[in-house]
C-alpha cells in the first residue's frame, strides 16, 4: 500500500493542494518571469545591441516578461521566480510519502532538511505533522540563510571549479523562510532553525533521533557535512533523502564516499531523475 493510501482522503487532498501551491504549480498561468536580455535573438544578421534594449526598457519602466514551462516546474529543473520551493511535483510527493510512512509506522525522530531555500519542503514536512495530528516531532530547517559557501582552498575536487557563491537567487534570510511558513499557517515552536554553514551547526545540533533527513546543498562538502554529523542519527527505518543526486555529480560522488566508508547497502530508490532516498534498516 503507497503511504498516500494510509491517508483519509481529506488529509490527502490538503497535502496534494499544499504541494501544488509550493511549487505554484495551481498559479502557473499567473507567474511571469523576467527574460534574460543576453538570450535576446535580434533579427538574422543583425545582433541585437543588448545595452541599447536595456535602456529602451529601463526609460520606459518596462519588464521584458515571459511565461513559465509546466513541464520543467513539475520535474523540479528550474528555479522559480516565486514558488517556495524548486523540487518538483516527484520529490515533493516523495517528502509526503517518506514522513508519512515514518509517522504511521511509528519510527522515532524528527524530520529534516539541510538546504532549503525558501523552505517549501520543510513547509511540507510540517504540514504531514498537522495532517496526521503528531504533536511530538520536530521539523529541523537547516541553512546558511546567505546562500551557498565559496570552494574552500582545500576542497574535495568536484567542488574544487564550482562557486556559486554570489548567486543572489539561491541567498533567501531566515526571516523570509519564517514568512513562509506562516504564510501557510505552519509556523510554531517544532519548526527548528539551524541558521548557518553545516559544518558548524550540524555537528553539535540538538537534533535527537531522526525518521526523515533531506539533504539539498548541491555540493559534495554540503552533502558529505550533512551526512557525517546526521546520517548516524537517522532511526531504523527511517529514510535518508538525496535531492541532488542524479543531477549533481558532486553530490552523488559524496553519497558514494559516505556510503562505502559507513557500509551502508541499502538499495538506492530513484525518486525521478536527480532524486533519490535509501531507508535505513
Ligand atoms: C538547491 S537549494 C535547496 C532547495 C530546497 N530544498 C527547495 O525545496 O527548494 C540549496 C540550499 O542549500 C544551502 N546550502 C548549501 N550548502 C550549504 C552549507 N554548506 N551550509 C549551509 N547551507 C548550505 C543554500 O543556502 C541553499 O539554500
Amino acid at each position: 500500500m503507497s503511504a498516500l493510501d494510509r491517508l483519509d482522503p481529506g488529509a490527502r487532498s490538503y497535502l496534494s493542494l499544499l504541494s501544488q501551491c509550493l511549487t505554484r504549480e495551481l498559479f502557473l498561468d499567473q507567474e511571469w518571469w523576467d527574460v534574460d536580455l543576453g538570450d535576446w535573438p535580434g533579427d538574422p544578421g543583425r545582433p541585437a545591441d543588448v545595452e541599447e534594449l536595456r535602456s529602451i526598457l529601463r526609460n520606459r519602466g518596462w519588464r521584458l516578461v515571459r511565461r513559465g514551462d509546466p513541464a520543467a516546474r513539475a520535474e523540479g529543473r528550474d528555479w522559480p521566480p516565486t514558488a517556495e520551493t524548486m523540487i518538483g511535483t516527484a520529490r515533493l510527493a516523495n517528502v509526503v510519502e517518506c514522513c508519512v510512512d515514518t509517522v504511521l509506522d511509528g519510527v522515532v525522530g524528527d524530520f529534516v532538511e539541510t538546504g532549503v531555500w525558501r523552505g517549501g519542503a520543510t513547509i511540507l514536512m510540517r504540514g504531514v505533522l498537522e495532517v496526521l495530528d503528531d504533536q511530538d516531532r520536530n521539523v529541523w530547517v537547516a541553512d546558511s540563510f546567505e546562500g551557498l559557501p565559496a570552494p574552500a582552498a582545500d576542497a574535495h575536487p568536484s567542488d574544487a571549479n564550482l562557486d556559486w557563491s554570489d548567486v543572489e537567487v539561491l541567498k533567501v534570510s531566515a526571516d523570509e523562510v519564517r514568512s513562509n511558513f506562516s504564510r501557510y499557517g505552519l509556523l510554531d515552536n517544532r519548526v527548528r532553525f539551524l541558521e548557518g554553514w553545516f559544518s558548524d551547526t550540524l555537528p553539535g545540533s540538538p537534533i535527537e533521533q531522526i525518521a526523515v533527513l533531506r539533504l539539498d546543498g548541491d555540493l559534495y562538502k554540503s552533502t558529505m557535512d550533512a551526512l557525517l554529523a546526521l546520517e548516524p542519527r537517522v532511526s531504523p527505518g527511517g529514510f535518508v533523502i538525496v535531492d541532488d543526486y542524479g543531477g549533481w555529480e558532486p553530490c552523488r560522488t559524496a553519497v558514494s564516499d559516505y556510503r562505502a566508508a559507513a557500509g551502508i547497502d541499502s538499495p538506492i530508490v530513484a525518486v525521478d531523475w536527480t532524486g533519490i532516498y535509501w531507508r535505513k534498516t
